[in-house]
């Protein structure tokens, strides 16, 4: 691979989607994204992606008994756009296992944690209750589970005596817009390798 094509899911504000048009705007990341897919149509990361042209697909969530059809539809979206690699950039669904293995290290997460610890929602909040020290971000590869696949970078930041979840949440955020740009590149260089659990 190397002009990566991506597809990038989004729930909600899409700042990590804005970071990754300003990546390649400025040059800094050799990849164009071909469509920006939402399960909700109020998010503000379609908007984003309009304002510079980007074609938006909206896939309003049917319920957990409709998950496999979902997440079908959403592979051929995908497919459709010719994307080499999906970007789950806040996108707040659990993927299916159908679409897990239709794309081997093809999908690409990010989480505000330093994985393994706090997978799953409010993964700031979960790391002040238990009092870490130093918190972060994760970007790795989508495997089956929640927030469990092969790491690719992470990146580190501190945690103060008087910290809000709010605090937090911005100090790890302004990582996560350098991270997932960074994990995005290496994949597309391809000079990479999975040696059991870990990204070589
Ligand atoms: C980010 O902090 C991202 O890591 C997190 O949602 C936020 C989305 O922000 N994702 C998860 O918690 C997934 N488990 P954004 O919409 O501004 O990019």
């Amino acid at each position: 691979m190397s002009v990566g094509r991506l597809a990038v899911l989004v729930s909600g504000r899409g700042s990590n989607l804005q970071a990754l048009i300003d990546a390649i705007g400025q040059g800094d990341l050799e990849a164009e994204i071909v469509t920006v897919i939402s399960d909700r149509g109020d998010a503000l990361g379609l908007v984003r992606a309009e304002k510079v042209g980007i074609p938006t697909r909206v896939f309003p969530w049917r319920g957990d008994a409709h998950r496999e059809d979902y997440f079908e539809d959403i592979s051929e979206a995908v497919c459709e756009a010719q994307a080499d690699l999906i970007i789950l950039a806040g996108f707040m669904r659990v993927l299916s296992p159908n679409i897990v293995q239709r794309f081997p290290h093809r999908i690409i997460n990010i989480h505000p944690s330093l994985l393994p610890a706090f997978p799953g929602l409010r993964a700031q909040r979960q790391a002040l209750k238990y009092g870490v020290k130093f918190a972060g971000c994760t970007v790795h590869f989508v495997d089956e589970g929640v927030d469990s696949g092969p790491i690719l970078v992470q990146k580190v930041v501190p945690v103060y005596p008087d910290d809000t979840e709010k605090a937090l949440e911005e100090r790890i955020l302004i990582q996560e817009h350098i991270a997932l740009p960074e994990a995005i590149r290496l994949v597309l260089e391809g000079k990479w390798e999975i040696q059991g659990r870990r990204v070589v």
